[in-house]
């Protein structure tokens, strides 16, 4: 079995990134985490990746001004230094143009702390306790232009319980995250799960 080569891409802690890890260790794991870049130089991701024996990498977004290309250019120039194979967004805080998400289209995944088509956007927990909802979760998806929009790949929910805050909700929907993201990268990695094939079914 030959695996796919992943890169990680965070802004900050990387939990999702440590599961993706941990995950990929196993032996008969489709995928290896070869690479870790984050768009911040002090993402608290990169050192454990490192301590991991990762290969790390910062394309820092503040070097590049307004020009949104030209930092994805130096990202996808350190993606192919790398032979990456396939992107996993874990915690990535800049909004992708058409242009990358084209480039890497199929080849592009994303979590999003909540069950999309709800919730899309930031401050998903707060949002869910405010609309009062039964149930809140995470979603594995290919990214597409439009955010937090392409086609589900895996999503899985837990009650929202009395009393809840956003802390104790965000801690409840992120085990749900380090344990769907890891599955689904399987599948993409496997070809299971494909963006035409994915998107056949959602229409
Ligand atoms: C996660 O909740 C993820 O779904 C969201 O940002 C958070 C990142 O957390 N997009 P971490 O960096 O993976 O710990």
């Amino acid at each position: 079995m030959t695996k796919k080569r992943v890169a990680v891409l965070i802004s900050g802690r990387g939990s999702n990134m440590t599961a993706l890890i941990a995950a990929a260790k196993a032996p008969g794991y489709p995928a290896a985490i070869a690479l870790v870049v984050a768009n911040v130089p002090d993402a608290a991701g990169l050192a454990r990746a490192q301590h991991d024996g990762i290969a790390t990498a910062v394309v820092d977004h503040r070097n590049f001004g307004a020009d949104r290309e030209a930092f994805e250019r130096a990202l996808d120039a350190q993606l192919a230094a790398h032979r990456i194979d396939l992107v996993c967004l874990a915690g990535f805080m800049r909004l992708l143009t058409p242009w990358f998400v084209r480039r890497w289209s199929g080849r592009l995944i994303n979590i999003h702390p909540a069950l999309l088509p709800q919730f899309k956007g930031l401050h998903t927990h707060r949002r869910a306790l405010e609309a009062g909802v039964a149930r809140h979760g995470a979603t594995v998806h290919f990214v597409v232009p439009e955010m937090d929009s392409g086609p589900i790949i895996l999503q899985d929910s837990v009650p929202v319980l009395a009393g809840d805050t956003e802390a104790t909700l965000a801690a409840r929907v992120l085990s749900v995250e380090h344990r769907i993201y890891p599955q689904a990268l399987r599948l993409v990695a496997e070809g299971r799960a494909t963006l035409p094939a994915v998107a056949a079914r959602s229409e």
